[in-house]
Formats: C-alpha cells, sequence, structure tokens
C-alpha cells in the first residue's frame, strides 16, 4: 500500500519548538523548528495496518555544520539509539533517512528525541 504521510506541522503531530515555513522545500505547510535543547522532541501518532516491522521514513534538513543525533522511540521503547541526522548543506536542502520499527496493529507513536542539546533538526514529515 502507499505510504501515508504524517506532517510534523499538523496534529497529532508535537513540535518542541515553532511551526515554520522560513526554510523553502518542504512538504505541506512548514515543519517543526525544534528548540535547541536536550528535551524538545517531535512525536508523530501514526496508523500501522498490522502488527510487526515497519519501515518509516523521515524528512528533515540539517543546515548546521554537526550532526543532530537523535533516539527514535515507538510507543515509548527506544528502538534506534543515537541515529545520526547528518548535514544536509541548507536548511532549504532536505534529505530522507528510514528506520525498520517494530509496531502494533491501529496506533502507534513515533518519539525523535535530541541525543544532544543541539535539538533535531527540522522535521518535515514522516510516511509511514
Ligand atoms: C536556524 C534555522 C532554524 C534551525 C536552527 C537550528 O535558526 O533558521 O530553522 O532550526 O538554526 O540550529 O536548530
Ligand atoms: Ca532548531
Amino acid at each position: 500500500a502507499a505510504a501515508t504521510r504524517y506532517e510534523a506541522e499538523a496534529a497529532p503531530a508535537t513540535c518542541t519548538g515553532s511551526i515554520e515555513s522560513n526554510h523553502t522545500g518542504y512538504s505541506g505547510n512548514g515543519f517543526c523548528n525544534g528548540d535547541n535543547t536536550i528535551d524538545a522532541a517531535t512525536q508523530f501518532t501514526v496508523t500501522a495496518s498490522a502488527a510487526g516491522t515497519a519501515t518509516i521514513a523521515i524528512r528533515y534538513a540539517n543546515g548546521a555544520t554537526g550532526n543532530r543525533p537523535a533516539d527514535v522511540l515507538v510507543n515509548g521503547a527506544l528502538a534506534h539509539a543515537n541515529t545520526a541526522f547528518d548535514p544536509t548543506g541548507a536548511w532549504t536542502a532536505w534529505a530522507t533517512k528510514t528506520f525498520a520499527v517494530p509496531v502494533h496493529a491501529g496506533t502507534n507513536t513515533i518519539r525523535l528525541d535530541p541525543a544532544t542539546a543541539a535539538g533535531l533538526a527540522n522535521i518535515d514529515y514522516l510516511d509511514l
């Protein structure tokens, strides 16, 4: 089946920071610019058609010079620790990372938690 797109700027997603649209190239109406703190998470609430391992794609931009590593938590449990969100060269340059994650059938939360005080990259959407 085609992926469903969950925009970071739209409920039910939550953004610990600001919804912004000043860097072009995003999907939808904008993106989440998370606060530059270790606790500034972005969370998506998604629906999986079946239990098992799902592939998610996260689109982001990192115009800073350093990695913005994040932990990926699924339903509150750590699925991937300290994954790199490497610089993309500009805040207008968007890239996609994919992860395999364990999901329940139905509603699941997927949270990106900054692994450092630099905070997250700017987050555009999650596809599942
Ligand atoms: C700049 C940029 C933001 C980004 C921020 C950051 O302020 O305009 O979009 O989120 O840097 O370093 O996190
Ligand atoms: Ca930011």
